[in-house]
């Protein structure tokens, strides 16, 4: 057995602090403000540089007046397309280079006249401070050829074009006859969902530091992918890719917005080599909206057809969402539908339209966000048509292996996260008539809905450095965003080579650090994890040679597979050296080792255990909503999440990334929306005031519940948590809606005039 073909389960390490609700170990940090993000850097001669935003949705720049602008005393340079270095184009999308992925759009900002949406960069001040480079933006004038414009979202839904497959997003499938089976099935349910733009908003604006030492750059920057920014910067400015170092040890939130570098980083490097100067770009809020893809907008249509017993004899799933013109991605909305219920009839299709708006992005589960507000309201309306408890119909209707795929689940805990959540959370008190649990004005209502998000591993390099005092560094150029990537890290470490929690430092969030896994689709964990236990293995290894080297060895023949590390060394049974000793005694400083995949064997692998079979994390999602009879106002009132996301590293941690999915998908359901003009396509609330993100006084206490059973192909069984928690979220607010007032809302966000 090579190291590749090792999978470690939580079994193995015998846990002392895996699974432990561990503190972040950059909480002080963050907390005494000691963490410096992306516009926390200073340096000597910095200068700020600002945006300025084209105002039409499609066109030409006949004129772009800057002189007053470079009046402004303070003003370093005014850059336009008359007057910037080009950058080189962005390239395409390609599945053979993974660092296409980085690419945002495929405008090359400030290389041409032409415009591709109301809000994209067209020139770039710097200045002396931020203040004066914001005025001095302000006072660029720009006139231009308007083109015709495609921004509006329902008027274009007509004319949307089946999506091509892409690899890993199937999103299409035909078994049987699924339209057949809805015309003679007893029960139907038929709707049609529409769901608005969504917006990220990050606690940290997007923000770029920008350095240039002749042709070699480093950039400060928040982001989820350290080698995408590299990778897409060293393209795009003709440098080898080792002469672009980016750091990001903190990143303020990220949910999909920062998972590729978007206007503002090119920009900011790219004034930086215009003016021979460090810059520093830190967005508005307002910037963020106009260079950030958000979430798509979408229309779903969900039909199920069921017998008198329940059982679904089809379901059809279509949908249609938005791409820009310019780049972007088909939403893979359908894809929950793939892995939900069994049935003999199953059609599912994907379509979408190209706008001219700045290109969609990834967003917190993207596609299965959306997807199980369709799918999980649909279903829970056929429960009401039929007259079943829609947990019983949900049970009823529980796969024994991918209704598409027919192949078996790694894993499936669906019946058991239902039972724990009914019962914790007194489903049994609901009663099943609509309108009838009343609590003075407040119509009360329960609703669930089955959270789902699709479990992928990548892989990662990592080194780790043993020192005599028996410390351990653990390097990994991993991404850490508030979800408590560091301190899971430092937890299986600890508890693979037996040392203090404190002893262990993890460093990441820098490209000089080996190759770590990207922090977004909810892999970085499981692939970390994975490298951190092999070069874990290596290490003990390396050491235990070191000690049998000895004359008085005690571990003289043994096999590290009959060792156990603790209490700081490598022992069998009482026999053994503590790690301090044999260092001592070998008279080394420091025990270096370093872990690189073998990505061919790490594939085989892979193929071997999982093969094309469904690996996912699921969850029940249980609320109580309460909605005033005559205004309409909804609030929860309680909420209950109990998740299989196999093995839990830290207790708090997972909690924290759960209730933060929750929280997301209230302010989904409820009251975010990102309205754009429909004849300009110019976002209109481009900020916290107007677009509604949930405060805590629209969040009830919220129960978060594992089951925590290990998945078996999964190292230490763990599968990703950082995008389920968002899943269902929207259909279960809208399903304790329906039964609290007997009204069926299909678009969000459910706002009090729908509810009415
Ligand atoms: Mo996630 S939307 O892949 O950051």
């Amino acid at each position: 057995m090579t190291l590749d073909d090792t999978v470690h389960t939580a079994e193995a390490t015998g846990g002392k602090y895996v699974g432990r609700s561990i503190p972040r170990v950059d909480g002080p940090g963050k907390t005494t403000g000691q963490a410096r993000f992306a516009a926390e850097h200073s340096y000597p001669d910095l200068a700020y540089a600002a945006l300025v935003y084209a105002t039409i949705a499609r066109g030409r720049i006949l004129a772009i007046e800057t002189s007053e602008a470079q009046a402004v005393d303070g003003v370093v340079a005014v850059l336009t397309h008359k007057n910037a270095p080009r950058m080189k184009p962005a390239g395409n999308l390609s599945p053979f280079d993974i660092s296409s992925i980085a690419i945002s759009t495929s405008v090359n900002y400030l290389a041409t006249d032409e415009v591709h949406w109301n809000g994209q960069p067209i020139a770039v001040v710097v200045a002396e401070t931020p203040e004066v480079a914001n005025y001095a933006a302000s006072l660029v004038t720009t006139s231009y050829e308007q083109w015709g414009a495609k921004v509006d979202f329902a008027s274009e839904v007509p004319n949307a074009v089946p999506d091509k497959g892409i690899p890993f997003m199937t999103g299409k499938a035909d078994k049987g006859n699924a339209l057949g089976a809805l015309a003679t099935a007893p029960f139907t349910v038929d709707l049609e969902f529409s769901t608005p733009q969504y917006n990220h908003n990050a606690l940290e604006p997007h923000a770029t530091t920008a350095v240039w030492n002749g042709d070699k750059l480093t950039v400060h920057e928040g982001t989820q992918s350290l080698t995408g920014v590299q990778g897409q910067l060293a393209k795009r400015f003709g440098v080898p890719k080792d002469n672009v170092r980016v750091l990001s040890p903190f990143v303020g939130g990220g949910f999909g917005g920062k998972a590729r570098p978007w206007a503002g980083t090119l920009l900011a490097v790219l004034a930086a080599r215009a003016t021979g100067r460090p810059i520093r770009l830190a967005l508005t809020r307002e910037g963020v909206y106009h260079t950030v893809g958000g979430r798509t907008a979408s229309i779903q249509r969900v039909a199920l057809g069921a017998g008198t017993d329940g059982r679904l004899a089809s379901i059809v799933h279509t949908s249609v969402s938005r791409t820009g013109r310019v780049g972007g991605m088909p939403e893979r909305i359908t894809e929950v539908s793939h892995e939900m219920y069994a049935a003999p009839n199953i059609h599912l299709q994907q379509s979408s339209v190209k706008l001219d708006l700045v290109s969609n992005t990834f967003m917190r589960a993207p596609g299965e966000a959306i997807g199980s507000f369709g799918l999980e309201s649909a279903i829970d309306e056929l429960a009401w048509e039929i007259g079943m408890d829609p947990i019983e119909l949900r049970m009823i209707n529980e796969p024994d292996r991918g209704p598409v795929s027919g192949k078996v689940f790694t894993h499936r805990k669906l019946r058991d996260a239902y039972a724990l959540g009914a019962e914790r959370f007194g489903w049994k008190e609901r009663e099943p008539r609509a309108g009838a649990m009343r609590d003075g004005r407040w119509l009360v209502g329960m609703g669930v809905a089955t959270a789902h998000h699709t479990a992928m591993q990548l892989t990662a390099s990592v080194a780790i450095r043993l020192n005599a005092d028996g410390t351990v560094v653990v390097r990994c150029a991993m991404q850490e965003m508030g979800m408590g990537a560091p301190t899971v890290q430092t937890q299986v470490t600890a508890d693979e080579l037996g040392v203090p929690l404190e002893s262990v430092r993890v460093e990441y969030g820098d490209t000089d650090l080996p190759w770590g896994s990207p922090a977004f689709g909810s892999v970085q964990t499981a692939s970390v994890t994975s490298a951190v236990l092999a070069a874990c293995t290596k290490l003990k290894q390396a050491v235990l040679i070191l000690a049998q080297r000895q004359a008085d060895s005690r571990l003289k023949g043994r096999k590290l597979a009959e060792l156990k590390a603790h209490d700081g060394g490598l022992y069998s049974g009482a026999k053994g050296h503590k790690y301090t000793d044999i260092l001592a005694a070998a008279g080394r400083e420091h025990v270096d080792v370093a872990y690189k995949p073998n990505i061919p064997a790490f594939l085989a692998r892979t193929v071997r255990d999982v093969g094309w079979r469904p690996k996912a994390a699921t969850g029940a999602q249980f609320c109580e909503v309460r909605v005033d009879a005559d205004t309409g106002e909804v609030r929860i009132s309680r909420w209950m999440g109990v998740f299989d996301v196999g093995t839990v590293l830290n207790a708090r941690t997972a909690e924290s990334q759960l209730r933060g999915g929750i929280i997301m998908g209230i302010g989904m359901a409820l009251s975010e929306h990102t309205i754009i003009d429909h004849r300009t396509g110019r976002i209109v609330n481009p900020n916290l005031s107007e677009y509604h993100v949930p405060v805590h006084a629209d969040v009830p206490h919220i129960d978060v519940h594992f089951l925590n059973e290990p998945e078996p192909h999964s190292p230490l069984g763990l599968l990703g948590l950082g995008e389920i928690g968002v899943t269902g979220v929207p259909a279960a607010i809208a399903n304790a809606i329906r039964h609290a007032t007997g009204k069926r809302v299909v678009d969000l966000p459910i706002t009090l005039d729908k509810v009415l």
